[in-house]
């Protein structure tokens, strides 16, 4: 293979082919390998598309080298110091910051659709108490389309702001009422009064028994957690989005499909695999070194959670974050906090570990998170549906890019086939 001005020429089975080149705008090159089967016949072969870019975007950018990640050209660092959750929603899926006046229009509207239809809050009483709340939020956003049907209708484009607008606002809810059905009380609907991290604890955590006030120290929390969340750019749950996206499927289906990839314990299920991790070390007295030497057995399944990333490696721009943000909530609390004092002492170690140095795995943003939640009084069966609710912006603004992008195509990747070549069948009474 060469590349040079006028593109890449492969040479292969005594044929040269000209394959065109783009370069991104970090001086990244890629070879456009999509006409290459139209050509040769030859299909590439990328188990877990580690290596491949499935579309062009400029929402988000990430340098797992430097550990450097940017929402619309913007620092991850600059946006959580000076700016809350709904602007850096604004800004992903709206392109730009808003200004004042945007800002607190795009609050009221989101405190307008806030509400669920009432037959939908009788849905969740269906759930038996211990599901799962990342089942239902899944089921619930897949559902919100059954009420609000008009993306299935004639010119969806004309209602894709609404739905975007109900979407941010609805699923907040949906995720509050999952908490309250898995501890058996009553839905707390959403207050005007409150802004959206507000709203949400106000749900979470209101009693008609015990009147809760949202601490602004922990709504300040929650709205960096939300904005550490929101992209990070073709993961596996954003791709879910868009693969499902690319079938025409509408924007509450699609985001439904990327709420369960992130489920996984691969994915977003990391941060409820960490504190429980975390708790069992505490339980069952394990030492640092008995869980890192586990985690390093090849014949263990057991991994370190929290710990390595398909694209970061260095420390994950995040966790560094929120583990500054983990002392601050702790405050006086953090140094006796026992779940803080094991996850300090286990990054310290595996970091000097070889075997983690040797194949470069940090603590990524799930290490500490979950320590915060915890903190917060959310259990950690709702930290995947925190996790959802962060990176809902994201899904949004990846699904928006998918439906204006000229190149797009339904996601429908090859195979490299393996099985039998050609069988005929044996009737039933002759097997
Ligand atoms: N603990 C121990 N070993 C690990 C860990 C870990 N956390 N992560 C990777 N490794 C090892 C693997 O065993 C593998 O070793 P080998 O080359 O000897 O076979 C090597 O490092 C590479 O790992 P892969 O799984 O091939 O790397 P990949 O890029 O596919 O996976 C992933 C990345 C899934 C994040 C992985 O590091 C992992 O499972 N981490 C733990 C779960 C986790 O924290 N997930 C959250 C990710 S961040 C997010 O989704 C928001």
């Amino acid at each position: 293979m060469e590349i040079n001005k006028e593109g890449a020429t492969l040479k292969i089975n005594n044929q040269e082919i000209k394959l065109d080149v783009l370069h991104d705008n970090v001086d990244i090159t890629s070879i456009d390998i999509s006409t290459l089967r139209a050509k040769t016949g030859i299909l590439t072969y990328d188990p877990g598309f580690a290596n491949t870019g499935s579309c062009q975007s400029s929402i988000c950018f990430v340098d797992g080298e430097k550990g450097i990640l940017r929402y619309r050209g913007y620092d991850i660092e600059d946006l959580v110091e000076n700016c809350d959750f709904v602007e850096v929603a604004y800004l992903l899926i709206k392109e730009e910051l808003p200004n004042k006046e945007q800002r607190l229009a795009y609050q009221d509207l989101l405190n307008k659709h806030s509400m669920l239809h009432t037959d939908m809050t009788l849905f969740f009483r269906g759930y038996p108490q211990r599901a799962h709340p990342m089942s239902i939020l899944s089921a619930m956003v897949s559902s919100l389309s059954a009420f609000y049907p008009e993306l299935d209708g004639d010119n969806p484009e004309d209602h894709l702001d609404l739905t975007v607008t109900r979407l941010l606002s609805k699923m907040r809810t949906i995720a509050a009422f999952t908490y309250r059905q898995s501890i058996g009380q009553d839905v707390v609907n959403p207050s005007y009064k409150y802004s959206y991290c507000e709203n949400f604890l106000h749900m979470m955590f209101d009693s008609p028994v015990k009147n809760y006030t949202p601490d602004p120290k922990q709504v300040e929390a929650l709205n960096k957690l939300l904005i550490l969340h929101a992209d990070h750019e073709q993961n596996c749950s954003t791709s879910a989005v868009r693969l499902v996206g690319s079938s025409a499927a509408n924007l509450y289906a699609s985001v439904s499909a990327g709420c369960c990839a992130l489920w996984g314990k691969k994915h977003g299920g990391a941060n409820q695999a960490v504190l429980e991790m975390l708790e069992n070390i505490k339980e069952e007295g394990w030492s640092i070194d008995e869980i890192i030497a586990k985690a390093k057995n090849k014949n263990d399944d057991f991994r370190l959670s929290g710990f390595g990333h398909r694209v970061y490696k260095t420390y994950d721009p995040r966790a560094k974050i929120a583990r500054k943000l983990c002392e601050d909530v702790l405050g006086d609390d953090a140094i006796n906090d026992p779940l803080l004092n094991i996850a300090l002492e286990l990054e310290e170690k595996a970091l000097k570990d070889p075997y983690f140095i040797e194949k470069n795995l940090y603590p990524n943003v799930d290490f500490y998170t979950g320590i915060i939640f915890h903190y917060m009084g959310i259990p950690s069966e709702m930290f995947t549906v925190m996790f959802a609710l962060g990176r809902l912006p994201g899904w949004i603004a990846h699904y928006l890019e998918w439906n204006k992008d000229p190149y797009q195509k339904i996601g429908r990747p090859r195979q490299v086939y393996t099985g039998l070549n050609h069988r005929s069948v044996v009737p039933i009474d002759q097997r």
